[in-house]
C-alpha cells in the first residue's frame, strides 16, 4: 500500500468535504492508504516531512491569501528541504467573489514548495472556469486541482475523480 499523507484543516467545513471525497476516490484503488494529518498551529515539521506522497488542501480566503492555518506553517515551510517530495495540492476558491484571486493559494502554497524542491504533480486545464486572475495558474494550468463550491458545486465529484485519475496516471 502507498502511503499518502492528507493535510488539510479538519474544522472546515467544504475543505474537509473535498478533502474526505478524495480520499474515498483514492481508497476504492484499494492501493493507496490515505492518512489525513490536521493543518493545525499545532502542525509540527516532523509531522509535515513525514510522507513523500502529499496532497495539500487549502481554500483562498480574503483576497488571495492562504487561511491563516497554512500562513502560520509558511515561515517553516520556507527551511524545508522538501527534495523527493511529491506534492498535489486541491484548492478551493470562488471564480466569481474572488475573480481577481482565484485559487492564489494554490499558487501561494505550490510555488514555495517548489522553490524548495518538491515536484508538483495533478496540474489542471482552467477550461470550464471563468476568473480575471489567478496566481494559481502557470502556462494556462492551475498547479493542482481547483474546486469551486460557491458556483460549481455539481461538477465537483467528476473533477476530483478525474483528478485522482490523473494523479494515478503520472505515478503521483
Ligand atoms: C471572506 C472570504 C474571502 C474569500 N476570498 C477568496 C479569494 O480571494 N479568492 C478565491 O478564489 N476564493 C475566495 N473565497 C472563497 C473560498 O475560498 C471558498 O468559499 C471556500 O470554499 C472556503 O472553504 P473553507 O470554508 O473550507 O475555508 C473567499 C471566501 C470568503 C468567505
Amino acid at each position: 500500500m502507498k502511503k499518502i499523507g492528507l493535510f488539510y484543516n479538519f474544522n472546515t467545513n467544504k475543505t474537509s468535504r473535498i478533502a474526505n471525497k478524495i480520499k474515498e476516490v483514492f481508497e476504492q484503488q484499494g492501493k493507496y492508504e490515505i492518512i489525513p494529518v490536521n493543518v493545525d498551529e499545532n502542525l509540527t515539521e516532523e509531522q509535515f516531512m513525514q510522507f513523500d506522497h502529499m496532497l495539500l488542501g487549502a481554500a483562498t480566503w480574503m483576497d488571495g491569501e492562504l487561511p491563516y492555518y497554512w500562513d502560520e506553517f509558511v515561515p517553516a515551510m520556507e527551511d524545508l528541504d522538501m527534495k523527493g517530495k511529491n506534492i498535489a495540492i486541491f484548492g478551493l476558491g470562488n471564480q466569481v467573489n474572488g475573480t481577481e484571486n482565484f485559487q492564489d493559494a494554490m499558487g501561494l502554497l505550490g510555488f514555495l514548495l517548489e522553490k524548495r524542491g518538491a515536484k508538483l504533480f495533478g496540474l489542471t486545464s482552467t477550461d470550464g472556469y471563468t476568473f480575471e486572475k489567478s496566481f494559481g495558474v502557470k502556462d494556462n494550468k492551475f498547479i493542482g486541482l481547483s474546486i469551486d463550491l460557491e458556483n460549481q458545486a455539481g461538477l465537483s465529484n467528476e473533477r476530483i475523480e478525474a483528478w485522482v485519475k490523473q494523479l494515478i496516471e503520472e505515478d503521483f
